[in-house]
């Protein structure tokens, strides 16, 4: 059990508990005493049992709310302590890990299994602590009262055994399938929410409906065989438990008119054996509750042990200011088994645009993602200024690229916060403004009611396509880098539109004397950049100016021709 910590708070508040359990032990005995007494008169012997037994409430009551405190606040505190670090830990995982998950289910782990954790520590210790005590205090007792009628009531362990044994073993089953599925229902219900429009658009309601009614009614089947069990086996359990009663007071009635046992005995026995069956319970369910905890424990442990992004613990390194160079030498990657790139070279330099070209699934996208070390590399090294890339920390390596995804990246905010996104300085309303200006946003966001703090609706839903690729370009200007890097940024835009913002990042480009790593399909949009790479066949085949690579590169000049008749379209 690492997840979870025995702390000395929890200790204080079992602790405390384990007091009224010792102060429920001496309740009985005092209703004996009461019961036996000769004569009752409110002075004397009456009055001094009233009285302990009033304040033996009492104290139970301020014990046993200290101690339920004490208990519940810790298991809060551990499960935040738990959210906390599970969060921290799904944020440093890398890219690899998440191609692989639904992110609902993920979501429902880190969320869901935390609260089973939490049951366990909170009310499965110490009720099985506080149980084992009782138990052992009324045999004590019992038995020094009479030994006859304890071995009768405890004829209650194996009649109570016999159904909460099984009962524990199926509820176990049944608990560690609800997770699950309910993982998986977080899972299907979450993906539909977030693809709507796509849902919408190929009128696929029924089938996704069924998708997700199937999940429901898994849960639903697993909730009723929980209820059958529960139906059969609680009436029951009180069934068995009312004739141990019966026979506890026929027998003890017996006896009371045979004169061998006092009437107060028989009360204080009823109370212990109505004390008892709680406990014997939860005792009894401690197995099954502490696989359930184990089971939860597992999946939030594969989570935590996965190997994260060496995120931190390495030095800034010293970087000149100035010009730089960016180098990858030989370079190969592969997805799992599916290898996408191989011996790849490239080099771009400040003030430098290069292209890189290729058709679909070519490995364009993937070629950015290695530069900003979204994956590891499988071969080969990529380098600035000389400098091994996997010197620096991953932070410093991230800042020194800009990148605008292919893939929608406006996060739901406003404005500012989109364009604020990850910015460590302040900036004034006049920067966002220009930011906006050079994408040719200023005049949309002016109409805005409430300007740059309007609200862009989750994953920006209220900007067009277009929209949305300009404003994620004026994110990417407004962060400080040594590289930008266009993944398909512009492939939304007009031809106008396009032409203004290149030039716009050119000028960018010279003042800020960064670099411009392109990858566009429009000729426009690459033809006038000093180096353009050509990929094919999972590798640089050829690089050379627009000019160059249409004079030498065969398959260049194809390429282009059928990207001018598209164009023509
Ligand atoms: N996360 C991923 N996991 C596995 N394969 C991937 C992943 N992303 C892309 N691929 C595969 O890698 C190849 C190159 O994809 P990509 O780099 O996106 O191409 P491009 O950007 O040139 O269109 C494709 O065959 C694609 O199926
Ligand atoms: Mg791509």
């Amino acid at each position: 059990m690492k997840l979870l910590k025995i702390t000395p708070r929890l200790l204080w508040g079992i602790l405390l508990s384990m007091i009224a359990s010792l102060l429920n032990l001496y309740l009985p005995l005092l209703v004996r005493h009461f019961i036996n007494l000769k004569q009752f008169a409110w002075s004397g012997l009456s009055k001094k049992v009233l009285l302990l037994g009033g304040l033996i409430l009492i104290g139970n009551l301020l014990v046993s709310s200290l101690s339920d405190y004490l208990i519940s606040s810790e298991g809060d505190r551990q499960v935040r302590q738990l959210r906390l670090r599970l969060q921290k830990q799904v944020l440093r995982l890398p890219q690899k890990y998440f191609d692989q998950q639904i992110s609902g289910n993920l979501t429902s782990r880190i969320i869901n299994d935390v609260n089973v954790l939490r049951s366990f520590l909170t009310e499965t210790i110490p009720a099985v602590v506080t149980g084992c005590l009782t138990i052992l205090g009324t045999m004590l007792i019992t038995f020094s009262l009479d030994w006859k009628l304890t071995l009768l009531m405890l004829l209650v362990f194996p009649i109570d055994g016999l159904v909460t044994v099984p009962l524990g073993k199926i509820s176990e089953v049944i608990a560690d399938q609800t997770q699950s599925s309910l993982a998986a229902l977080t899972g299907v219900t979450s993906e539909s929410i977030k693809q709507i429009k796509t849902v919408k658009l190929n009128k696929t309601e029924e089938d996704v409906f069924a998708k997700n009614a199937r999940e429901i009614n898994k849960l639903y089947r697993l909730s009723l065989k929980g209820d059958r069990i529960a139906a059969m086996i609680g009436p029951l359990q009180s069934m068995l438990s009312f004739c141990l009663i019966m026979a506890v007071v026929l027998y003890g009635t017996l006896r009371v008119k045979s004169g061998s046992l006092s009437t107060g005995t028989l009360g204080a026995f009823m109370m212990y054996f109505f004390q008892i069956i709680g406990p014997i319970n939860n005792v009894a369910l401690f197995y099954s509750d502490r696989k359930q905890m184990l089971g939860a424990t597992r999946k939030i442990s594969e989570i935590i042990n996965e190997t994260a992004e060496e995120t931190a613990g390495k030095e800034q390194l010293a970087v000149a200011p100035g010009s730089s160079l960016l180098r990858l030498d030989q370079v190969s990657f592969a997805y799992q088994d599916l290898p996408v790139l191989e011996k790849v070279y490239l080099e771009a330099r400040s003030g430098e645009k290069i292209a890189l070209v290729g058709a679909t699934g070519a490995g364009k996208t993937t070629l950015a993602n290695v530069i900003t070390r979204l994956y590891p590399v499988a071969a080969g090294r990529i380098s600035l200024n000389g400098q091994a890339s996997t010197d620096f920390s991953l932070e410093q390596w991230r800042g020194f690229f800009s990148v605008v995804l292919q893939e929608n990246t406006i996060i739901s905010g406003s404005i500012r916060d989109n364009l604020t996104l990850g910015l460590n300085r302040k900036v004034t309303d006049q920067e966002l403004w220009d930011a906006l200006a050079l994408v040719r946003l200023e005049e949309y966001a002016k109409k805005l009611p409430k300007g740059l703090d309007s609200l862009l609706g989750e994953s920006g839903k209220q900007l067009s396509g277009g929209q949305r690729q300009r404003m994620q370009i004026a994110r990417a200007c407004l962060r400080d880098f040594k590289f930008l890097l266009l993944d398909e940024a512009t492939s939304n835009l007009d031809a106008d539109t396009e032409k203004i913002i290149m030039t716009a990042l050119d000028r960018l480009k010279r003042t800020k004397n960064c670099g411009q790593i392109t990858i566009a399909h429009r000729l426009a949009t690459i033809a006038n950049s000093d180096r353009i790479y050509f990929i094919k066949n999972k590798t640089v085949v050829a690089s050379g100016s627009h000019e160059e690579l249409l004079e030498k590169v065969p398959d260049y000049r194809r390429y282009v021709h059928e990207q001018q008749l598209k164009e023509k379209r």
